[in-house]
């Protein structure tokens, strides 16, 4: 520890100043720096962090308070098979996760951690997830040796002086502890312990691994708390549709990681519905439950945005582009020889010469992407014109409607309405998906994703599948639940354009949430009939908009097949209900005539 006296913490939280002294003792920084949010604090880690060269500085004149960072190549995504839930017991972990014994892995960390900081600074970030004062939201404190990380926690979550705040002196704070270390992969862990509300992480310095507010605070212990406490923590985001009306309805939405969440949470819709509005109350998070009025109410935990990049363009997310135009911390992207940055599906012509990702020279002749195809902006959620008057609302907002989608290049229909709660979160929890490069391994592999939440769900599956059915009884006016796909293909190529013309999808589903408009019911859910979306001035072909909507009887069957394979793992934990839905549908199928 330094010799020089450390200036005296900026709260006399006797639980919170123990454990930093715990902490402090077991990983040797030099200087302890609490961080209170302000923007000279901003100024100041900003400058430090340009000066070690972890971020440089873009043209302030083209990108007002916006920054670049590279990160090691060997860690530019979440790494799953690195990720571990230590609770109690294996079986609490339940079969999808990576589990350790929460002994051992306080053990093994614990000898990683020791002396880890040493030489380096440790961030102490308190910081709250959800709007202030919100009985929803939960309170984090960060450890931290990454200038980085103490950055973009600053942009991600409400982070500082307003935290040690609303703490006062409570013991009930997430507690979490990063070090980059050498940033190996071989000494890289990232490991829950639900019963402890604590987070160890280690070994990385990117994004999900360790940005501890965001997957590892808000959903994998969010969703334990949430499994005890009676409410839903979800990889969803919120939106708003505004109607010419003034008629504002909330809807939330499950994609698996870069399937397009925050594309939908910021949409703008076509000529066709000029009058109507989508509001962003939060593109990647929602904490959910039942409010004194029976319905579901969602806050977005986040303050910001780690969105991401490539695609990212005027034509497909021009709010986006807005969002990031100042005080972003770009990360993995290309830069431009004028201090700006570039990444794949930007707007027009790529320029002549880039400084790719990896930092090499980069031409439009070359071979490799420029930006990672995971590189992300990191931007705060006030920049976006497009943000809803409620995001800040510590109540939340009403949800009407839930969906759930993924990517998926056969087999599900456009849009697709459940029968009825039970049937809808057996949709969930049937959920597949095509992998992205959000996590490190293959890229375009279908694997089971329920309700998108299979690499974020702190204990068993089978457990969360029950705790969604049983909100049920608490929910006088349930979401109407519903499942889309935007990404399925025919001969290699998308047969719906996505983006905007989704608005068409989400106009069926209000109008289906609200009781207005007509559908059509098949064996396997509800469908809009011939008319029954809105397809006036879409540039598709009408044999497209077919392929894209149609039920295919013969591809149910398979993807019927296949889930009972993903159900079986999790033995008598499965809710019972749900392995009945996927009998009697499969059943209903092979009753029709072949
Ligand atoms: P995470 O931040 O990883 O949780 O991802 P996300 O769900 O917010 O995904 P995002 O909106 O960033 O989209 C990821 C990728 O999907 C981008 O490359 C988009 O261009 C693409 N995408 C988004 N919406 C659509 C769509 O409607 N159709 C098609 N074809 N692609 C889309
Ligand atoms: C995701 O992978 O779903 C993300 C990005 O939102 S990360 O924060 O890296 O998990
Ligand atoms: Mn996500």
């Amino acid at each position: 520890m330094s010799t020089v006296p450390a200036p005296k913490p900026p709260t006399d939280n006797q639980h919170l100043l123990q454990w930093v002294q715990e902490m402090a003792a077991l990983t040797r920084p030099e200087r302890i720096v609490w961080c209170d949010g302000s923007e000279a604090e901003r100024e100041r880690l900003t400058a430090l962090a340009v000066k070690e060269g972890v971020l440089i500085e873009l043209d302030q004149s083209k990108r007002p308070g916006c920054y670049y960072h590279r990160s090691n190549p060997n860690d530019v995504a979440r790494m799953e098979n690195l990720t571990f839930i230590c609770a109690p017991t294996k079986e609490e972990a339940g079969p999808t996760n990576n589990w350790m014994d929460p002994a051992e892995a306080y053990k093994k960390l614990g000898a990683l951690f020791e002396g880890a900081m040493a030489g380096r600074t440790m961030y102490v970030v308190p910081y709250v997830m959800g709007p202030l004062g919100s009985p929803m939201a939960k309170i984090g404190v960060e450890l931290t040796d990454s200038v980085y990380v103490a950055l973009n926690m600053r942009i991600m979550t409400r982070m500082g002086k307003p935290a040690l705040d609303m703490l006062g002196g409570s013991d009930d704070f997430n507690r979490g502890l990063h070090s980059t270390l050498d940033c190996n992969p071989e000494r890289r862990f990232i490991c829950h312990f639900p019963q402890d509300n604590t987070i160890w992480s280690i070994g990385s310095g990117y994004g999900g691994n360790v940005l501890l507010g965001k997957k590892c605070l808000a959903l994998r212990i969010g969703s334990a708390l949430g499994r005890n406490e009676g409410w839903l923590a979800e990889h969803m985001l919120i939106l708003g549709v505004e109607s010419p009306e003034g008629e504002t309805t909330y809807v939330a939405a499950a994609f698996p990681s870069a399937c397009g969440k925050t594309n939908f949470a910021m949409m703008i819709p076509p000529r066709r519905f000029d009058g109507w509005k989508i509001w962003t109350v939060g593109d990647d998070i929602a904490w959910m439950r039942v409010g004194s009025d029976g319905r579901l109410w969602a806050i977005n935990p986040e303050n910001g945005y780690f969105g991401v990049a490539p695609g990212t363009s005027m034509k497909s997310n021009p709010m986006a582009m807005a969002t990031v135009a100042r005080d972003t911390i770009f990360t993995n992207v290309a830069l431009t020889p004028d201090g700006d940055v570039w990444w794949e599906g930007m707007d027009g012509p790529p320029p002549e010469q880039l400084t790719d990702w990896k930092g090499q020279p980069w031409t439009p002749a070359s071979k490799e992407k420029a930006a990672h195809p995971n590189s992300r902006f990191t931007a705060p959620m006030r920049n976006n014109p497009s943000l809803s008057k409620y995001a800040d609302d510590p109540s939340g907002v009403p949800i009407s409607a839930i969906i759930f989608g993924g990517r998926r290049a056969t087999t599900i229909p456009l849009v697709l309405q459940s029968f009825n709660w039970g049937h809808g979160v057996y949709l969930g929890a049937t959920l597949g998906s095509e992998t992205t490069a959000a996590a490190t391994g293959k890229v375009g592999v279908v694997r089971r994703d329920p309700m998108a939440m299979l690499p974020f769900c702190g204990y068993n599956m089978g457990d969360y599948f029950q705790h969604w059915l049983r909100m049920q009884h608490k929910l006088v006016l349930p979401p109407k639940v519903f499942m889309v796909n935007w990404f399925r293909q025919h001969e290699g190529r998308f047969l719906w354009p996505g983006f905007g013309e989704n608005m068409r999808v989400l106009k069926w589903v209000v109008d289906r949430a609200r009781g207005r408009v007509g559908a059509m019911e098949t064996v396997i859910g509800w469908v809009p009939r011939v008319g029954d979306l809105d397809l006036h001035g879409i540039q598709v072909a009408e044999d497209d908009v077919d392929l894209a909507t149609r039920v295919d009887y013969r591809e149910w069957r398979t993807e019927l097949e296949s889930q009972a394979e993903f159900f079986a793992q999790f033995g008598e934990r499965i809710p019972r209900s749900l392995l009945l839905w996927r009998e009697m549908l499969l059943a209903r199928l092979n009753g029709l005539p072949s």
